[in-house]
């Protein structure tokens, strides 16, 4: 079967970016890329706060915060005032779960989809708290329609505290149809927490119409945020329960200003992400997201190809926007977790390609991105170099 063609590149954006030219970035998933543009934007804070640091730190940053945190949720369609800005979705997941009051008898339902560190964080408030941790097997080719049945038939009431699934998945790029999840958890009285941590720049689909009780996403990767740029929404009804990591002078304050205040910090990523989204809006939002997915599907297609994947083999990953894709690995590649992160070392030492490898349920796959700053033949290097690699076990 032939494959796609690619999308037409966007021209001048990889002069955007500082990235070595000399390494295809195929991973913009795992810790995204901060435009040249954005990263100035921040430098000249950081000048600002170091000709001053006493007027920084203690002339309207608050305000200023809460001016960035406005315009940011503005974007991602989000209650500017439920809101909060934090460092990362690992972070905005943990002011969640230990928000939550959990008590012994408590179940905390996830699926086995979701992203390892934010399982982990799970695994500690259950502990700690005497909860329990319950995990939902759901099949990779799952539908939106089995998927949701699935978590249906998952769901304790009375029993489960909180629901935590992923908005787009990390080990197997699969868009779970949120909006529908929150509606059936809603049906049964359990709170959703979606882990939205890809979905700022790359999905269209609003904050408000998922309706969750918490949403948490990262700018810092498809929004062009500087490091450390995360909002995290929260319904109304829980606002007044939401509890910082850290208590720091703000505590009094209420949500958001309590969870944002974390005392002396560098607060520059936040103030600097708004000119992330001038980037992907002089860019063209719409257009960067259908390049980004466009190319991201034509790089799976000539990788499977040359690797011998059948296209129907190849997961569909459930929406027209998404940039991350998926390649099954060879049976017994990356089977773990230490034999992925050794694997993905070694693509991109020797191939000079940056890429995902992932280890999901016992099986290696190879995940890739789209961006503005990637080509095809970007693609077709890795395609023409991969398979000999690969057969070197
Ligand atoms: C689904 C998912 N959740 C959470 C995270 C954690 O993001 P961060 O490291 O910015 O906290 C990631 C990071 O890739 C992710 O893919």
């Amino acid at each position: 079967m032939s494959v796609p063609q690619p999308p037409e590149p966007i021209p001048g954006a990889r002069l955007l970016f500082s990235l070595d030219p000399a390494v295809s970035h195929l991973n913009h998933g795992s810790f995204g890329a901060v435009p040249i543009g954005v990263q100035r934007a921040q430098q000249r804070l950081r000048d600002e706060m170091e000709a001053n640091p006493l007027r920084f730190f203690t002339q309207g940053l608050v305000d200023r915060i809460a001016h960035t945190r406005r315009h940011l949720a503005g974007f991602l369609g989000a209650d500017p005032d439920g809101s909060a800005l934090v460092g990362n979705t690992t972070t905005g997941v943990a002011v969640v779960l230990q928000s939550l009051g959990l008590q012994s008898g408590d179940e905390v339902l996830s699926t086995d989809h979701g992203y390892g560190a934010v399982s982990l964080a799970i695994q500690r408030e259950c502990r700690r708290t005497g909860a329990v941790s319950r995990v939902l097997p759901i099949p990779l080719a799952a539908s939106d329609e089995q998927l949701v049945q699935i978590i249906r038939a998952g769901l304790r009431p009375g029993r489960t505290r909180v629901l935590v699934v992923d908005q787009l998945t990390s080990a197997t790029a699969k868009l779970f149809p949120t909006a529908a999840i929150v509606g059936v958890a809603r049906e049964h009285g359990v709170p959703v927490l979606v882990d939205a941590a890809h979905a700022p720049g790359m999905l269209s689909t609003t904050v408000a119409s998922i309706g969750a009780d918490f949403w948490v996403g990262n700018l810092h990767k498809w929004a062009y945020a500087p490091r450390g740029t995360a909002l995290l929404a929260v319904a109304p009804q829980w606002r007044d329960r939401i509890e910082p990591l850290v208590v720091s002078w703000e505590q009094e304050s209420g949500f958001p200003a309590r969870v944002e205040w974390q005392a002396t910090l560098d607060y520059t990523s936040w103030l600097a992400a708004p000119a992330g989204l001038f980037t992907l809006r002089s860019l063209g939002v719409d257009r960067v997201r259908a390049h980004n997915a466009a190319l991201a599907a034509y790089g799976q297609r000539v990788v499977a190809d040359a690797l011998g994947v059948p296209p129907a083999q190849l997961p569909d990953p459930g929406g027209p926007e998404v940039s991350l894709r998926l390649i099954p690995l060879p049976a017994g590649l990356a089977a773990t977790i230490d034999a992925a992160r050794a694997l993905q070392a070694r693509i991109g030492e020797r191939l000079a390609a940056e890429v995902a490898v992932m280890s999901w349920n016992g099986r290696g796959w190879l995940r890739l991105t789209g961006q503005v700053y990637n080509t095809a033949d970007e693609y077709e290097r890795l395609a023409v170099r991969l398979p000999a690699l690969l057969a070197q076990r």
